[in-house]
């Protein structure tokens, strides 16, 4: 679907499984060369490598903890090592768990930070230091959430991981602007993957999600991926310091429906 994408290398924390799986597949599809980083499942992200390269495209699999600067730095070197390098950077591996505040201990609260937000800054950097070193025009996407603008009651450490990853990706996106990376986040909202599909399969779970949300209806991975193959092309070349919203209008203050207020 878009020309330019083909054989360019893509990095994908966490694209052994969800929304990063359907990134994966996605850059597949268009003939790129995926590094495909997993934390726990070998066996996922080889099934993901597996479907790539029967669509056409390219993969390497690679192991990595985002919360550990080496790691991230190995993720990356594994681009280099594979295909000579990185064009695109996607830091999509996050952790959450709930946990009200009160009972929430510092080490929680860093553990998602580090995790979410630590390891995308980390993957961003060892992205740009590539890309200004060899003169490219990389691009960077960040995989964020609804909770960049929505406060979440009980995922505090989560909701300040995607706070902060806002301002990040702004601030990074003018200091790197003027050599022409592209640095943007994606924000999902209420997406069906294995790690939501207990709650949203829950009726009574399921019903009031979707009533926060204007399209009422839960979203799909896929929904996301096309949004990050578009982001990454040369149709969004004048695009940065955005954050894309794929929420079904999530974000756009869903109780007021019906002219209420
Ligand atoms: C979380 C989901 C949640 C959604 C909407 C996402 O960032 O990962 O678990 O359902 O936000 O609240």
């Amino acid at each position: 679907m878009y020309q330019d994408l083909k054989e360019k290398v893509v990095v994908i924390t966490g694209a052994s499984n969800g929304i990063g799986k359907a990134m994966a597949e996605e850059f597949g599809k268009e003939g790129c060369k995926v590094v495909v980083n997993y934390y726990s499942s070998p066996e996922g992200a080889e099934e993901v490598a597996a479907t790539i390269k029967n669509n056409g495209g390219d993969a390497v699999t690679v192991q990595g903890d985002v919360a550990k600067e080496a790691d991230v730095v190995k993720i990356c070197q594994t681009a280099h090592d594979a295909f000579g390098g990185i064009d695109i950077m996607i830091n999509n591996a996050g952790i959450e768990h709930a946990t009200p505040s009160l009972e929430m201990s510092a080490e929680e609260f860093n553990k998602v930070i580090e995790t979410n937000l630590t390891g995308a800054f980390v993957g961003s950097r060892e992205a740009c230091r590539h890309f200004v070193e060899t003169g490219k025009k990389g691009i960077i996407i960040n995989i964020s959430s609804v909770h960049d603008v929505i406060p979440w009651p009980n995922y505090v450490n989560y909701a300040a991981s995607k706070g902060g990853m806002k301002l990040m990706m702004e601030t990074m996106c003018m200091e790197f602007a003027p050599n022409g990376i592209r640095i943007n986040n994606i924000s999902p909202g209420a997406i069906m993957t294995e790690h939501t599909t207990e709650k949203f399969t829950d009726p009574k779970t399921r019903a009031e999600t979707e009533k926060m949300i204007p399209m009422g209806i839960i979203g799909d991975p896929k929904q996301v991926a096309t949004v990050a193959t578009f982001l990454a092309s040369e149709n969004a070349s004048y695009i940065t310091g955005e954050t894309l919203y794929v929420d079904g209008g999530m974000t756009k203050y869903p109780s007021f429906m019906g002219g209420k207020g």
